[in-house]
């Protein structure tokens, strides 16, 4: 059974498959804290509706490091085995990244590499998948190492972009698939079947 921690910035509803992926019994684990950078973002609603520690560290009137420092020392009080960033919308300082390497996921709305790094996050992906003119986008999810977006890759689906999409539509798309998929990685790792090979995952049956 692992300690999942759960850095959420919005609205949740990854937080929220991955909770329910963990009461059904499909995840070998459970969400044991969820940590937030706005004190107003429902994905704390969400935890605490489930009797789950739910955090809020803004970081506002604090130091970037200062910061991290408040949110790893919340993470390790809860002993998480395992961090997942779900919709975290903050830059992880290398500091960060490094004490949770090959222990740390992220799922980013596009097929990575493409559309990714900087500035990538939430809408922008979406936009910038149409007005390349890309005929499929997707998910990705993968460990997180300090190139953003950049750590090796655990599982990715596509769907098609279709002729009339826009922002919303496609991430309308994309969500579902989100909430499939990032338990689905989660429960991997729960049971040990993640092996970082360099730059690939193998996954062990
Ligand atoms: C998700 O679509 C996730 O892929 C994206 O934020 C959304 C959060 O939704 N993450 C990024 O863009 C990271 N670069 P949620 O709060 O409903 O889970």
């Amino acid at each position: 059974m692992i300690r999942i921690g759960v850095l959420a910035s919005g609205g949740g509803t990854n937080l929220q498959a991955i909770i329910d992926a963990c009461e059904r019994g499909d995840i070998d684990g459970s969400v044991v804290i969820v940590i937030s950078d706005k004190a107003d973002a429902y994905s704390l609603v969400r935890a605490r509706k489930r009797g789950i520690e739910a955090v809020s560290i803004p970081p506002e009137g604090t130091g970037r490091e200062e910061h991290e420092k408040l949110v790893d020392a919340t993470l390790q009080k809860a002993r998480v085995d395992l961090v997942v960033l779900a919709g975290y919308m903050r830059i992880l300082t290398p500091w960060f990244i490094n004490r949770y390497l090959g222990r740390m996921m992220n799922i980013h709305p596009a097929l990575l590499p493409s559309f990714g790094g900087k500035g990538m996050y939430g809408e922008h992906v979406h936009r910038a998948v149409i007005e390349y003119g890309c005929k499929l986008s997707g998910c990705t999810v993968h460990f997180v190492v300090p190139e953003v977006d950049g750590g090796p890759i655990i599982i990715q689906e596509s769907v098609p972009v279709l002729e009339e999409d826009t922002p919303d539509s496609l991430a309308s798309r994309i969500h579902p698939l989100e909430h499939k998929l990032y338990p689905k990685a989660i429960a991997l790792f729960a049971s040990g079947k993640l092996k970082i090979e360099g730059r690939r995952v193998r996954i062990i049956d």
